[in-house]
């Protein structure tokens, strides 16, 4: 019985392990060769760092660190060990560098690193409870779900790439008119936030540590703020979001490939500081972390896996799982809503909480990526819940948690506000 529970696990890691090479080549395939060094974003690493980091950290974490295994390269190695996230375009001078490998030589030390984590999760002994790093294969979980992250990283900075100097993808758009305001009530009740490790095949050291919270009655938006909701704040003097641009008097969305008339039904992308001044200007605040577990996962029957129930992510219950780059309306998806009738919970966009990012009780750094959070917790970083359109399937849990600096300006982030 063990024997055939290891076969099957090595099976679906090892094709999930191919599936992220092949999107990360689809990804890097869309950037002009010659901005194969540029760096749309200055807070972040030319795409060519991206190319070596995402093989070298699953070699470094799960064959070198997990299985004790001699290094391929170590000065490549550590130039690729970690990507940065400095706090402004100043501190992140301090990473700039001109003398980045060559595309080759990235290329031929990522298809090393690729044949040895590949013969790993077919061979090795991934899976080993007296090792830390081991435990249920955590090394190996880590890196796969470390490599999809990077493909949500990856489209936004392509996104921030003139059209020019990227291929396009074909995607067909909808738009129609902003569904009416609508409040919905979330009656008082408890939330489960994070997990236990029992529950998940896989999961980050910030979503452990389950724990109920006590959430008092409150009435939160049916759907996101749509871009048409963010019109009426730009007039009342309000920020320009970062997606937005200005062409002959008219407002148009900088979509991943194309500019587009502005959708009004979509959600609107906005950093944590324009969400709050949104949510002051009309009289209302952020859920919190919290509040939007009660909104999503809250029923009267009790709590539930996903917004819409037991049933596993599917394409009917949101827009996320790269099945489109941009956007949909935000009243797309009625098979997703939750049981209170809130849409949109998870994908099209991540959404904001009022919630700093911290350690839940009993936080312990995990073995196999010990800084993942850890690094984080520095009151400057808000909890972000849900998906994007280019989130992987695999991170849609209840307990999953992404954070961002609050004036970040390029996540795919939405809101939504609470009375
Ligand atoms: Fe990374």
């Amino acid at each position: 019985m063990q024997e055939t529970i290891e076969r099957l696990d090595r099976h679906l890691l090892l094709d999930w392990y191919r599936r992220n090479r092949a999107r990360s080549a689809e990804l890097f395939e869309l950037i002009a060769p010659e901005e194969f060094y540029g760096r749309p974003i200055p807070l972040r690493h030319p795409f060519a760092f991206y190319e070596g980091h995402i093989p070298a950290f699953s070699f470094l974490t799960l064959n070198e660190r997990g299985l004790n295994e001699r290094p391929i390269d170590e000065r490549l190695e550590r130039l690729f060990e970690r990507g940065i996230d400095p706090g402004s375009v100043d501190d992140a001078k301090r990473h700039e560098r001109d003398d980045w490998p060559s595309r080759d030589e990235i290329a031929t030390f990522a298809r090393e690193c690729d044949a040895r984590v590949e013969r790993a999760l077919a061979h090795a002994r991934i899976e080993d409870p007296s090792v830390p790093r081991l435990v249920r294969a955590q090394a190996a979980y880590t890196i796969l779900e470390h490599e999809q992250m990077h493909h949500e990283t990856l489209t936004y900075i392509v996104h921030r790439l003139d059209q020019a100097k990227k291929r396009r993808v074909a995607q067909t758009f909808e738009d129609r008119a902003v569904p009416a305001r609508a409040m919905r009530t979330v009656p008082a009740g408890i939330a489960t936030l994070g997990a236990d490790p029992g529950d998940l095949a896989f999961g980050w050291d910030n979503e452990f540590g389950r724990h109920e919270v006590s959430v008092a009655a409150f009435d939160i938006a049916a759907y996101p703020v749509t871009n048409g909701d963010w019109l009426a704040f730009v007039e009342a003097g309000g920020d320009v979001p970062p997606f937005w641009i200005r062409h002959d008097g008219e407002w148009r969305l900088r979509g991943v490939f194309e500019e587009l008339p502005l959708p009004r039904s979509w959600p609107v992308y906005v950093s944590h500081a324009q969400a709050e001044a949104y949510a002051a200007w009309a009289g209302m605040r952020l859920p919190t972390e919290a509040e939007y577990h009660r909104a999503a996962f809250g029923s009267v029957a009790g709590e539930r896996p996903h917004p819409w129930g037991d049933e596993p992510p599917n394409r009917h219950h949101g827009n996320f799982g790269f099945r489109r780059f941009d956007p949909e309306p935000v009243d797309e998806h009625p098979g997703g809503a939750s049981a209170w009738g809130v849409y949109d919970l998870i994908g099209n966009g991540w959404e904001w909480t009022a919630t700093p990012f911290a350690p839940f009780p009993g936080f312990e750094p995990m073995a196999s990526y010990p800084q993942y959070s850890a690094d984080f917790f520095d009151g400057k970083h808000y909890v972000m819940k849900g998906a994007s359109p280019v989130t992987a399937v695999e991170m849609i849990r209840r307990s999953f948690r992404n954070w961002f600096y609050r004036d970040y300006p390029y996540m795919y982030a939405k809101f939504r506000c609470i009375a």
